[in-house]
């Protein structure tokens, strides 16, 4: 399938953290010679962009079919059997039925994103995903002219995920995008990390990454899409209207009201994990905007 974008930050950009620390040592050279002040912002953003660990990108998650502590996904998500694994697309399209992930992937470019991931809890990693554009996926569906939202489903399996067997959330843990949002090329389904595939904890073997919105949006091993002209019930939003609106742009001026979300700080951060701001539409705002012209995103939080 044809890429309708390239992402411009690639794993080539990143500085490798051997050359980050000559330039540290570079940097603190030049603040002998007056030029000391540029140092600080151009390191914090060398950074920020660094991708998380495997092990920090691995062991820190959200995903309360398997319980709500960090930890617990790392410990529990092995139970769950990804193969064989299908996903239901239905609603309005031309080609409803049951999609074999295999069938998928075979159908699929996969490529490389290295994405700012912000959770609504204010940390944020940098995660080099391995996926595809949902776009590509809802084409092969073919989506009728009167859809307007896609609805995404997790699989109920309480047998595996047993934090499942409590009402924690009303499950399936479900998620929403407007139909313009789902077919944005900063949208992808993600299949991998670091070139290998996602790990079960991350939402094997299948999962939403939409770098511009909370990390609740997010959804993982999702086996039902649906294309409808209603706005979809979302699983947050379900449990607390008041601190969860469909939309969910990240956005640093809108607060949760509970606490701020105007900075956040990187897991992983060593040396520099200080709170950074929050930038609008987690840094994705000259392509992302303009699907909001005339919003209000205050009231559409
Ligand atoms: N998807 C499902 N099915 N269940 C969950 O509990 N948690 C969400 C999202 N997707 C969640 C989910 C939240 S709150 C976040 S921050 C991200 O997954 C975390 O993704 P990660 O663990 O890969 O970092």
């Amino acid at each position: 399938m044809a890429h309708r974008w390239n992402n411009d930050l690639t794993a080539a950009d990143v500085t490798p953290y051997k050359t980050f620390l000559n330039r540290r040592q570079i940097m603190a050279g030049m603040a002998g010679v007056g030029l000391g002040t540029i140092a600080g912002p151009l390191m914090a953003a060398e950074e920020e962009l660094k991708p998380n660990t495997w092990e920090e990108i691995t062991s820190y998650n959200n995903y309360y079919e398997f319980g709500t502590g960090k930890e617990d996904p790392a410990e529990y998500a092995h139970k769950l059997t990804i193969d064989p694994w299908s996903i239901k697309i239905d609603g309005m399209v031309d080609n409803p039925g049951d999609y074999s992930f295999g069938d998928i992937m075979a159908k699929m470019t996969v490529e490389e994103r290295i994405y700012r991931f912000r959770c609504v809890e204010a940390w944020s990693m940098v995660i080099p995903w391995n996926g595809f554009e949902l776009a590509d996926l809802l084409e092969l569906a073919g989506v009728q002219s009167g859809a307007k939202y896609v609805g995404f489903e997790t699989l109920v399996r309480p047998s595996e995920m047993h934090g499942q067997k409590y009402p924690v959330l009303d499950w399936p843990y479900v998620e929403g995008l407007r139909l313009d949002e789902a077919m944005h090329p900063l949208t992808i389904m993600a299949t991998g990390i670091y070139g290998k595939d996602i790990p079960k904890q991350n939402g094997a073997p299948m999962r939403l990454v939409v770098p511009w919105k909370y990390g609740f949006k997010s959804i993982k091993s999702i086996v039902r899409i649906t294309l409808t002209d209603k706005e979809p019930p979302t699983s947050w939003n379900k449990a607390n209207a008041r601190e969860y609106g469909f939309y969910s742009n990240v956005n640093p001026t809108v607060s949760h009201p509970r606490w701020s979300q105007a900075s956040e700080r990187k897991i992983g951060g060593g040396l520099f994990a200080k709170r950074v701001p929050t930038l609008n539409f987690n840094g994705y705002e000259e392509d992302v905007a303009g699907l909001y012209d005339g919003m209000d995103l205050a009231e559409f939080f």
